[in-house]
């Protein structure tokens, strides 16, 4: 039998709320974002899967909207059995009786283990009557992170989708960028295209940073002015309907690179593309870090910003003054998403229906064994990739990154705006 309830609402501040966003896990199995609900699943002989949501409440729906009801939910999300969420501490206990194996995201929050062991002990209280209380209890997060890991043609249709809004509000982006905008007004074009496509919120926190503050892996204050002759990365992508998108550009303020600017953008994009190359079923999860780490320390060795042979700056790792984080994470429905690394201590073979981000990126921070030239000069590449037949298909191929792309689209922008 497993159990997976969804996330609780939080409080913002006083009596606000967060918008909500439902757990991933329980998403996955039910297709249902309301809060205060819980699905039981029972396997063997007479399988069934039950849920436990919030019953209809005319006054709660006058003040805070609709609610799809218990009595709804067995048929409009087809369960064999719905309870309302009250009756959870009278049905458990008699649900998991004689239940062999309990499979439950244990440890995920506190709330819930106290909960399901009070429900276990009184099973367990039972047992002079003869019932016996599971004796397994497995953390199902595995299974599921599993089967999460390979996206099926309903979920790639979604991700095509995040991705493609994602892809059309970073042009949105670029096209509004000029010399003398606020970092949050471009922020704002990019809510805004997410929104306008039915998409319900950003992936993640936004991260659109001018010039040194690209070199901020997590920048989130976007407040900064953008100014002539620095680049602005950003790294926002939204959510569709529980499936996210991870894109980030980089781009110059005034539409041109300058030739510091120029070297260490080529060099992060000929090492995208060889990571990118390197995404093929049978290859290692670790083969696309592997081959931008290649393409990224020669290149650092012919700038003059790492000494010695290709071998040794990749040995004694002092490509990463300039490079501290992977090429890459799994993509789903949480952003940096589940599914193991590694099988049996071996990077994990990629396979159809994977879904994993490709940024490399180089980050340039003052230092006295680094010409000034590339002070602050901070560049990631990042598109979604979906592991198929003979290679991956790139969903977020819709946002320019040659850069003549780029300065081309820039231009046009200035032209249409002069
Ligand atoms: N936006 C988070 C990441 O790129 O991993
Ligand atoms: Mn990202
Ligand atoms: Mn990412």
């Amino acid at each position: 039998m497993a159990i997976v309830p969804t996330a609780p609402e939080r409080t913002r501040n006083r009596d606000s709320d967060h918008p909500y966003r439902f757990d991933s896990y329980f998403h996955y199995l039910t297709g249902f974002g309301e809060p205060e609900a819980v699905v039981v699943l029972i396997g063997g002989e007479s399988p069934r899967q039950i849920l436990f949501c919030r019953d209809k409440d005319e006054e709660r729906e006058i003040w805070d909207g609709y609610r799809l009801g218990f009595k709804a939910a067995r048929e409009a999300l087809g369960f064999d059995q719905t309870f309302a969420i009250g009756e959870l501490d009278t049905q458990m206990p008699l649900l998991l009786a004689n239940q062999a194996a309990l499979h439950f995201p244990a440890g995920a929050d506190p709330a819930w283990d106290t909960r399901v062991f009070a429900w276990l002990n009184q099973v367990r209280a039972q047992a002079r009557t003869g019932v016996s209380a599971p004796t397994q209890l497995i953390d199902i997060r595995a299974l599921l992170d599993s089967m999460r890991l390979i996206k099926d043609e309903h979920e790639l249709t979604l991700m095509r989708r995040a991705a493609h809004i994602s892809a059309d509000a970073q042009v949105r982006a670029m096209r509004a960028t000029r010399p003398g905008c606020m970092e949050y007004e471009i922020e704002a074009e990019l809510l805004h295209e997410f929104r306008r496509r039915g998409s319900q919120s950003p992936a993640y926190t936004s991260i659109v940073a001018g010039g040194a503050n690209a070199c901020v892996l997590h920048y989130r204050e976007n407040n900064a002015l953008l100014k002539e002759g620095d680049l602005l990365l950003i790294d926002a992508a939204c959510e569709l309907d529980g499936y996210a998108a991870d894109i980030t550009r980089t781009f110059p303020v005034n539409g041109r690179f300058s030739p510091a600017q120029r070297d260490i953008y080529t060099l992060v994009l000929d090492a995208q593309h060889a990571a990118i190359a390197a995404v093929q079923p049978g290859r290692g999860f670790n083969d696309p870090h592997e081959a931008a780490v290649a393409v990224l320390a020669q290149g650092l060795i012919d700038l003059g910003l790492c000494h010695g042979s290709l071998d040794t700056v990749i040995e004694s790792a002092s490509y990463r003054q300039f490079y501290m984080h992977r090429t890459g994470h799994w993509l789903g429905m949480d952003v940096h998403d589940v599914g193991e690394y590694r099988e049996s201590g071996q990077w994990r073979a990629l396979s159809e229906g994977m879904v994993l981000t490709v940024e490399p990126g180089l980050y340039i921070r003052p230092a006295a064994n680094v010409p000034e030239a590339y002070w602050n000069i901070g560049v990631r590449i990042e598109d979604d990739v979906a592991v198929c037949a003979g290679g991956c298909e790139i969903l977020t191929s819709g946002v320019p990154k040659q850069p003549e792309e780029i300065e081309a689209l820039m231009s046009e922008c200035r032209a249409a705006a002069s």
